[in-house]
């Protein structure tokens, strides 16, 4: 597979939206995504049954869906907004194919995780793989979770990479000080409009919001999780230069 590189920091490969197969080439050869989740399976094991109900939220092709439908055959919604034309359907039914899994019982749905709390489903797992950091009202979506989980539920947020509070400053800062000297020479550049009003910040390129560990903390706290924060000590690309390792939150309701 001939994936195409471009871009100065962020690598973005543009064959892999193609099919599921391209992905999974991706995903197996190039990152260790697979890898850290299956790392995962062993911890939450014990805790799962056939009979629980799953919701993946920004499933994409629906390769979470998959291993987790693979391991414990429960029924699955899986959400993502990118399917316009339903071709995000074909490709999340391929990668079960490719997994050699059947897709029954599974129901993959086109909606926005910024709404996700007008479901009027509740279940036992809710899993966001590589998709919390697209989200805008952090704490909403946790309100949402809150409500959408049975009292013994999880909520499992994998293949992140919460920001430590001194990079995260160190991010801040670089980007007030690039943003006033644009703004300086070129008066219509808005000031800080790659941070958002809780005070994340934006990359307008991944649309990707860098998260602080301690707001994930302080939102865990306020909305009534406990939670534990996993390294997979994998990081993330397996031949490119990066600094982090993919982590997992593990969060459930606390019991009064
Ligand atoms: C980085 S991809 C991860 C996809 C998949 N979970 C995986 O690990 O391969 C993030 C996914 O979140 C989806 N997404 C972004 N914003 C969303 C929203 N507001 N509602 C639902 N899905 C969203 C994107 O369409 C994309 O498929």
């Amino acid at each position: 597979m001939n994936w195409t590189k471009e871009g100065s920091k962020a690598e973005v490969y543009h064959d892999i939206w193609c099919s599921a197969s391209n992905y999974l080439d991706f995903l197996e050869q190039k990152t260790n995504n697979l890898n850290a989740v299956n790392y995962m399976f062993d911890r939450i094991e014990p805790s799962l049954g056939s009979s629980l109900k799953i919701l993946d939220l920004g499933c994409g092709m629906s390769w979470t869906s998959a291993l987790f439908k693979k391991k414990f055959n429960n029924k699955i919604d899986s959400i993502d907004l990118y399917d316009g034309d339903k071709i995000f359907h074909k490709h999340s039914r391929d990668m079960f194919e490719l997994f050699n899994i059947s897709y029954e019982n599974v129901n993959f749905i086109h909606g926005n995780f910024n709404n996700v709390g007008e479901l009027s489903t509740t279940y036992d797992l809710i899993i966001m793989t590589s998709a919390i950091h697209h989200i805008y009202e952090l704490n909403s979506l946790m309100i949402d979770i809150n409500k959408l989980l049975h009292n013994d539920g999880f909520f499992l947020i994998l293949n992140e990479n919460p920001v430590g509070h001194l990079k995260y400053s160190w991010y801040l800062i670089k980007n007030y000080i690039h943003d006033f000297f644009l703004h300086l020479f070129k008066p219509e550049y808005k000031l800080f409009k790659q941070i958002s009003h809780c005070g994340i910040k934006y990359d307008p390129t991944l649309g990707d919001y860098y998260i602080p560990e301690r707001r994930y903390k302080y939102l865990f706290d306020i909305n009534h999780f406990d939670y534990q924060i996993i390294d997979s000590g994998l990081k993330q690309y397996i031949e490119l230069y990066t600094d982090h390792t993919l982590k997992h939150i593990l969060c459930q309701k606390k019991k009064f």
